[in-house]
């Protein structure tokens, strides 16, 4: 057990790096929160901090997922337990938690979107990559980056229930713990695409 509590600590606070809030801090000495939609992820870094920046808020904010699972899986090794699936699960979930609720920044944080693909990328690759092609036509047919999160979010949860043959509970229950939390960090932009409001990537209109 303290092997899992060190392993879900680490997992929380590499998560909790809030990558894209730093990068716009430093590089454009602004706070990312306070314009577009607020979020400190990788799209809305790239509205108020440009591409460049969203491109590496993406790339790190995957990576924090994705090393939070590897740190779990040689845990795992190195104390020979039977399957440390369950355990990587976990730390995946934490780390999403991390990204969702940073200590740092008073508990809020982002939707998630880029540290559960760094964390299923890792525990799932060949499902998760088919996920991001339905991320990709989403978007390519509407420009609505979260209506493409949404979606593969489900279709990735649903994806690795049905791929997935181990059947771990715990698993599975990450498996579908980690989609939701990033649905239910979508509430605002649901609400603005039921009202027609959210902005398409890339349209110059502000946000409320
Ligand atoms: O990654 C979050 C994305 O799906 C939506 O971001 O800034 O438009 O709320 P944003």
């Amino acid at each position: 057990t303290l092997i899992w509590i060190i392993t879900l600590l680490v997992a929380y606070l590499l998560g909790s790096i809030p990558t894209g809030y730093l990068l716009v801090r430093f590089f454009k000495n602004e706070d990312v929160r306070a314009t577009g939609s607020g979020n400190i992820g990788a799209t809305n870094v790239a509205r108020s901090g440009g591409k460049g920046l969203g491109i590496a808020t993406l790339v790190l904010d995957a990576l924090k997922g994705f090393v939070a699972v590897a740190f779990a899986w040689h845990m795992a090794q190195r104390l020979g337990f039977p399957s440390g699936y369950d355990l990587e699960a976990m730390a995946g979930l934490f780390a999403v938690l991390g990204h969702m609720y940073t200590v740092w920044l008073g508990f809020k944080g982002g939707k998630g979107v880029a540290t559960a693909l760094g964390v299923f990328l890792y525990l799932m690759p060949l499902t998760t990559l088919f996920a991001v092609v339905i991320f990709a036509i989403i978007f390519a047919l509407t420009k609505y980056v979260s209506l493409a999160s949404i979606i593969s979010a489900a279709a990735l949860a649903v994806l690795c229930i049905f791929f997935d043959r181990r059947h771990q509970l715990i698993v599975d229950l990450v498996y579908i713990a980690i989609p939701l939390l990033v649905i239910v960090k979508h509430h605002a932009n649901i609400s603005r695409l039921l009202n027609r409001t959210e902005p398409k990537f890339g349209a110059k209109k502000k946000e409320a």
